[in-house]
């Protein structure tokens, strides 16, 4: 079989997105594993974000943007980012624990409260430096009115907003990674029958 140059060109730009995306996992999984494999972040498969996107994929997905904002900021203007912390608070910056769609349960201001929800459930369950908790309870920003104190933050919410709005409208950005993390967690635990929330393999 014959590959014309523009067949040659898509599958070249094929692999190169798919090498990215390994790459970008693997880091993102090496620097967020303690988190990622804690039974606490979990809890998080088990809560609708936007769409069909539960919590803990739509963390994977902002914390899959946040470094590739960290890469390109740091190949471009030589800028030093902490690419741990920019993970883990990555990981967390929606780690409120309660279904906010649900009425009545004095979640009417979500938007603005639940990054400090976040913040508390985080600390009490995890170890987090400054730098994880300012993501944590600024990633709202400017709809909540503080302003991040670190690059780190300012990074988590720009990653924030563009993942949301992609879940939002079914703009598939992040299957790919998610799909990685969770191999990665099932390899990791030597247990395949892991829950993957909804796009898990029946065992
Ligand atoms: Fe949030
Ligand atoms: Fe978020």
């Amino acid at each position: 079989m014959t590959l014309s140059k523009h067949e040659r060109y898509e599958l070249a730009l094929h692999f190169a997105k798919r090498i990215t995306e390994y790459r970008l996992a693997k880091d993102l999984f090496t620097r967020g594993k303690s988190i990622i494999l804690s039974p606490e972040a979990q809890v998080m498969k088990r809560f609708t974000q936007h769409g069909e996107t539960t919590v803990f994929e739509h963390c994977v997905a902002v914390a899959k943007y946040s470094l590739l904002i960290a890469y390109s900021l740091e190949k471009l203007f030589r800028i030093e980012i902490d690419k741990d912390s920019l993970v883990r608070g990555a990981l967390l910056h929606d780690y409120f624990l309660y279904d906010w769609h649900e009425k009545g349960q004095g979640r009417r201001f979500h938007g603005f409260t639940h990054p400090g929800v976040a913040l508390k459930n985080a600390d009490r369950d995890f170890d987090l430096n400054e730098i994880e908790k300012d993501i944590i309870v600024k990633h709202m920003f400017p709809l909540t009115p503080f302003l991040p104190s670190h690059r780190e933050s300012f990074i988590v919410s720009l990653a924030d907003k563009w993942c949301a709005l992609a879940e939002t409208f079914k703009i598939d950005v992040s299957s790919y990674i998610i799909y990685r993390v969770n191999f990665s967690i099932a390899l990791t635990n030597g247990d395949y029958s892991i829950d993957y929330g909804e796009t898990v393999a029946e065992s």
